[in-house]
């Protein structure tokens, strides 16, 4: 068994778990950080990606005897939060991006760190950062995802607000056929 001291969403946490432990099941068994998604459990899809050390990895296919002590995780649940959203979970609700929402929380954690590196991306480096990290979504087709990045990436350059963006939205719109976020939206794109 390891023990470990590292750093998970700004906060020093320390663990104890198998060397051959996947550090998925560390942050979702053990630690309660249940925002990061497994879906094929094999470094396919992305849905459990997270950044270690400025570095976006597949938590499924990271082992524990990877990890040292005084490294730096980030999950989803360190990107933002209900009263304080990223500027990619805002772009994800307004685009629709979090449909059934099991690559919601990979593709949140990759966009920031793309934004983090390069905050004037052009929708080619977008969709190659996505296939880069292997990040892979079902239901969207990818477009308001790429479209969610771009907008994100304007707030985060300050060209918009955030209530301006949220102005996208007609007043008073119905919901029932709309492209307006769905309730359980800022769920998914929290990992909540
Ligand atoms: S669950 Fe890790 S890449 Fe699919
Ligand atoms: S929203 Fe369903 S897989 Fe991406």
């Amino acid at each position: 068994m390891l023990k470990r001291t590292v750093m998970i969403n700004g906060a020093k946490t320390t663990f104890v778990a198998d060397a051959e432990e996947k550090l998925s099941d560390v942050l979702r068994k053990q630690l309660g950080l249940t925002g990061t998604k497994v879906g094929c459990g094999s470094g396919e899809c992305g849905t459990c990606t997270v950044i270690l050390n400025g570095k976006l990895v597949r938590s499924c296919i990271t082992k524990i005897k990877k990890i040292e002590d005084n490294d730096e995780i980030i999950t989803v649940e360190g990107v933002g939060s209900k009263d304080n959203l990223h500027p990619v979970q805002i772009a994800w609700m307004v685009h629709g991006g979090a449909q059934c929402g099991f690559c919601t929380p990979g593709f949140i954690v990759s966009s920031k760190a793309l934004l983090d590196h390069n905050n004037n991306p052009t929708r080619e480096e977008v969709r190659d950062w996505f296939q880069k990290n292997k990040n892979l979504c079902r239901c969207t087709g990818y477009q308001p995802l790429v479209d969610a990045v771009m907008d994100a990436a304007k707030l985060v350059r300050g060209e918009m607000s955030v209530k301006e963006f949220w102005k996208k939205i007609p007043e008073g719109a119905s919901l029932v056929g709309s492209s307006l976020p769905r309730p359980s939206a800022m769920a998914k794109v929290t990992g909540t």
